[in-house]
Order: C-alpha cells, then sequence, then structure tokens
C-alpha cells in the first residue's frame, strides 16, 4: 500500500528522488523540534550526509545560519550547500565558537557520534539540542527523534523547494539491483556526501517478474 507520496518534479530525476523521503522527513521533523527563528544559529554535526545535506539547505531557507561539521574532505561539499564548515572531532566547541561568536541557537546532531555535551555546552541549554542517532541524548536532557510525521507533506514541501532549487540531495553513488550487497557495505561506511542509490530495471521496478 502506497501510504505517502507527492508529484515528482519534472527537474527531479527518479534517482535523485528515491533518495528523498528519510532525509527529508527527519530534516523538516526535527527542524520543526527546535523551532527556530529566522536569524538564529543552527549547528548540524554531521552535516554532509543525507539527513543533514536536506538539514542544512531547509534551514538555510528559513533564514537560520547553519554551522556544518563533517570530514575534511567534505569541508567545500558543506560550504556548497550553504553552511559554514568544520570538522567533526577534538576542538569542535572552540571551532564552533569561533565561527559563531554570538553563540549557537540550537544544535542537531545527526551522525550520532558522541556530540550531546559538546553540543550542550554550545547552546548552553540541553532542551535545544536535538539527536536522530544517538539514545543516550536524554540521559544529559538533550532530546531524541524518532517517529515519523507526515511523510507526504515532507516530500511535497522538498519537491517546492527542489523547483525553487533550494534542495538538493546529490547522489553519491548508484548501484545496480545485483551489487545490493555492495551498496549496503558502502552505506554502513558512514561517509557518503548526499545519497546511496539501488536501480532496478524497469520490469523490477514497475512489478513485472514473468
Ligand atoms: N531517528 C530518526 O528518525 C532517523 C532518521 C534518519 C536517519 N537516522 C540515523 O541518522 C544517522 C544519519 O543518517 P544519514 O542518512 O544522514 O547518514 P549518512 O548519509 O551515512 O551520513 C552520515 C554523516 O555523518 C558524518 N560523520 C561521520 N563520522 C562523524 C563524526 N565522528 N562526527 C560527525 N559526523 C560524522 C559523515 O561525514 P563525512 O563523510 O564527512 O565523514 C556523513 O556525512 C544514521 O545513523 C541513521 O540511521 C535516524
Amino acid at each position: 500500500m502506497l501510504d505517502a507520496w507527492a508529484l515528482k518534479p519534472d527537474s527531479l530525476s527518479f534517482e535523485e528522488a528515491a533518495g528523498y523521503p528519510i532525509p527529508v522527513e527527519t530534516a523538516f521533523r526535527i527542524l520543526d523540534q527546535v523551532g527556530l527563528e529566522p536569524g538564529a544559529t543552527l549547528l548540524v554535526s554531521g552535516a554532509s550526509g543525507g539527513v543533514g545535506t536536506a538539514a542544512v539547505q531547509i534551514a538555510r531557507t528559513q533564514g537560520i545560519t547553519v554551522i556544518g561539521t563533517a570530514s575534511p574532505a567534505n569541508q567545500d561539499y558543506l560550504r556548497k550547500l550553504g553552511a559554514l564548515a568544520t570538522t567533526y572531532g577534538d576542538g569542535l566547541v572552540d571551532r564552533v565558537r569561533a565561527l559563531a561568536p554570538n553563540g549557537v541557537d540550537a544544535a542537531l546532531d545527526v551522525s550520532g557520534s558522541g556530540v550531546i555535551a559538546d553540543c550542550i555546552e554550545l547552546t548552553g541549554n540541553p532542551s535545544t539540542v536535538v539527536s536522530i542517532a544517538d539514545v543516550t541524548a536524554p540521559e544529559l536532557g538533550a532530546q531524541m527523534s524518532f517517529a515519523p510525521t507526515d511523510i507526504s507533506a515532507a516530500l511535497r514541501a522538498a519537491a517546492t523547494l527542489h523547483v525553487e532549487g533550494a534542495l538538493h540531495i546529490p547522489v553519491e553513488t548508484t548501484f545496480s539491483l545485483v551489487d545490493t550487497a555492495a551498496a549496503q557495505a558502502h552505506n554502513e561506511d558512514g561517509h557518503a556526501a548526499g545519497r546511496t542509490v539501488v536501480v532496478l530495471p524497469t520490469d523490477v521496478a514497475r512489478g513485472r517478474f514473468g
């Protein structure tokens, strides 16, 4: 049963569209959860992955200044998304403070890399920190977000932003159906800039098997 859908804009390929549902629903949900006003400053830890790529761009459309973290190899990628870029790892708090001298209003942990305490130190308030990947976050007073909300509404909003040129979640790598195991291994690595997509043969995609 199809329980969530939206019209795909002509400008969006099927491969790219396939990578949208989870990142865009998650990004809209956690941005709603922190509830920032235009002019606020947001930290996104793990900003170059699927969810981070969506969250950075959507936050920018809401007039929010975004500081994103990623590996050295993805710093330019973050800047192209519209974020102020820095690396994750030791010294994170100092690097973020240098980029946001007036402070950080909220933080999204989308990589689950043990940054909750740093995020709380930066915002000064545990309730302004939301994680989607660190189940220990509530132990420090931060929020954990799991439950999908209105996926169709998120897809419709994402389609509109894509048509406006404000949202693009690149396909980093495509695999054919027979290479699905390799796609899973690639994804488990956790360093994709964008999405990993498995492309089905046309007859399988249309449900014709024999
Ligand atoms: N709770 C929910 O509702 C929900 C929804 C969707 C996803 N998730 C979970 O959220 C996580 C992220 O999903 P995703 O699709 O965005 O993953 P992804 O596409 O694999 O991206 C992960 C990102 O994390 C970054 N990263 C790796 N090590 C890091 C570190 N030590 N510190 C900070 N960032 C680091 C990587 O950046 P570099 O490549 O630059 O190293 C990569 O861009 C996954 O664990 C997923 O299962 C939860």
